[in-house]
């Protein structure tokens, strides 16, 4: 039987009561977190940085699992992520969108220099054939269902369709890569996302601020395709 991972987004979190949140997902069987950096330059939105993640290490065990919607500039790709993995990162993962070609080489030579999970993340226009020549180096591959930069927006079914093509690369060249998608998840689009062979599925407005998080988190991980 198929594992699926949640990955339940702190952005959608109320700050004020994390712990709370934290102990009501995990309660519910959620094994990761999602963390969601963004820096008001590659998406139009500002969240949060290594501090609120170490905050939250000490009070977990579980997968933290680190999105980071961010151009890195005049400095190294490792001198910015150091600070995340010393706050008790589990995987990293950055948009293939922001990279340089340079930048690209020194982040997947971090997976081993760091110790660290890496990841590539892709807007939902970015073609899945740019990630291909990398999937032996990457832990993950990130699918974006919306727009990166907020919470609470529509599923886009096109952006799915990557899930199916990667499940049948990845198949088929024998990669353990985990294919995560993010982005309007709900019981209806993660059904969708399962039947196409996804692995992690982030949630977040779905899963925070309603009565039956537990529930819409045990359904999200239930082991149901079509
Ligand atoms: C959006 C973020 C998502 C966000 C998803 O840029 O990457 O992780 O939290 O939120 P929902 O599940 O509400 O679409
Ligand atoms: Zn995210």
């Amino acid at each position: 039987m198929k594992k699926y991972f949640v990955a339940p987004s702190v952005l959608s979190a109320n700050y004020l009561a994390l712990k709370d949140d934290l102990t009501a997902i995990t309660r519910a069987g959620a094994e990761w977190i999602h963390f969601d950096v963004m820096d008001g330059d590659f998406v139009p939105n500002l969240t949060f940085g290594p501090k609120i993640l170490a905050d939250i290490r000490s009070e977990s065990n579980l997968h933290l699992d680190c999105h980071l919607m961010v151009k890195i500039k005049n400095r190294s790709v490792e001198s910015y992520l150091v600070p995340f993995v010393k706050a008790g990162a589990s995987s990293i993962t950055l948009h293939y969108e922001a990279l340089t070609p340079e930048q690209l080489t020194e982040f997947l030579a971090l997976r081993t220099k760091l110790k660290i999970k890496i990841g590539l993340a892709l807007k939902p226009a970015t073609p899945l054939i740019v990630v291909l020549p990398y999937l032996a180096q990457l832990d993950l591959v990130l699918i974006m269902t919306v727009e990166p930069g907020f919470g609470g927006q529509k599923f886009l079914p096109a952006a799915a369709k990557k899930i199916k093509e990667l499940r049948g690369y990845l198949d088929q060249h024998q990669y353990p890569t985990l294919i995560e998608v993010d982005g309007g998840i709900n019981e209806q689009t993660g059904l969708i996302c399962k039947n196409y062979g996804v692995d992690v599925l982030v949630a977040g407005s779905y899963l925070f601020d309603h009565p039956d998080l537990a529930e819409r988190l045990q359904g999200l991980l239930a082991n149901e395709t079509n």
